[in-house]
């Protein structure tokens, strides 16, 4: 379970400090996928960087895993897959995946490593591309490298930053499927960041709204629609619903 206690965050500025969160709570319970939604500068990015410890400093509140202060908490059980990818472009699709797996707490051997990569780039549909480099590929392909990637080494915790907001409709709710067929796969525990309603109502079992900068929370919506949701959930008048509660919270 993650627990955000009473979070704010300021960042030191020359005349007045930026006020960005202001006692946040937010609970996560395991094997959940929690969405956050909310304007952009609001501080959604700021919050996933100090859950995963990339940030530090807190000026109030705690971040807790399974009791741990994030502090004190082991990194390798969390995977964040930062806005821009952060994918090496030097390196070919395969060897952009393997590189997660060489680090020496997996213990794996080179074939281990092989056949796991070959079997994550088929789940993606991206065994054809192993040997092109990323900017060779398309955006879509791009974030289901990244995918691929952040799920190699199975994290407990996946922090999501907008993963696929910069991709066409159709790309999307494909996307949008694979995410949720891995999650049903091995149930991590997912915090999704995104600016988009619908995105947020379909894949997930809650989602947090956060108001303008400095960001309060404005509203907590349970998503109690079944799983598997497939696309045909997208046209159901309790999905439809959901997003207009959503989205009347927001523009309030
Ligand atoms: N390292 C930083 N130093 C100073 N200000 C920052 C820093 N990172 C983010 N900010 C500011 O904090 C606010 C929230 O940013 P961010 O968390 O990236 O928003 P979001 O992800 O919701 O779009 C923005 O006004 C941004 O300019
Ligand atoms: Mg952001």
């Amino acid at each position: 379970m993650i627990v955000i206690d009473k979070v704010s965050k300021r960042f030191p500025g020359k005349i007045k400090d930026l006020e960005v969160l202001q006692e946040i709570d937010i609970i996560i319970e395991t094997g959940q996928l929690v969405s956050i939604v909310g304007p952009t500068g609001s501080g959604k990015t700021t919050l996933l960087k100090l859950i995963c410890g990339i940030d530090e400093k807190l000026h109030s509140g705690s971040i807790s895993v399974d009791g741990i202060l994030i502090s004190n908490y082991q990194g390798a059980d969390i995977g964040y897959l930062p806005q821009n990818l952060a994918l090496a472009k030097w390196l070919t699709v395969e060897e952009n995946v393997a590189f997660v797996l060489r680090r020496p707490i997996f213990g794996l051997s080179k074939k281990q490593i092989k056949d796991k990569v070959s079997s994550l780039l088929e789940q993606f549909d991206l065994h054809h591309f192993r040997d092109h480099y990323v900017d060779q590929l398309s955006g879509g392909m791009r974030q289901k490298v990244a995918l691929a990637r952040l799920i190699a080494t199975k994290p407990k915790i996946l922090l999501m930053d907008e993963p696929f907001s910069s991709l066409d409709g159709i790309t999307r709710f494909h996307l949008n499927d694979k995410l949720l067929r891995m999650w049903e796969s091995y149930k991590p525990t997912i915090i999704f960041v995104t600016h988009d309603i619908d995105e947020a109502v379909f894949l997930s079992t809650k989602v947090v709204v956060f108001s303008h900068r400095p960001a309060v929370i404005k509203e907590v919506f349970k998503i109690d629609l079944p799983y598997p949701r497939r696309q045909e959930t997208r046209f159901k008048s309790n999905f439809q619903d959901k997003v207009e509660q959503v989205w009347k919270t927001i523009e309030e």
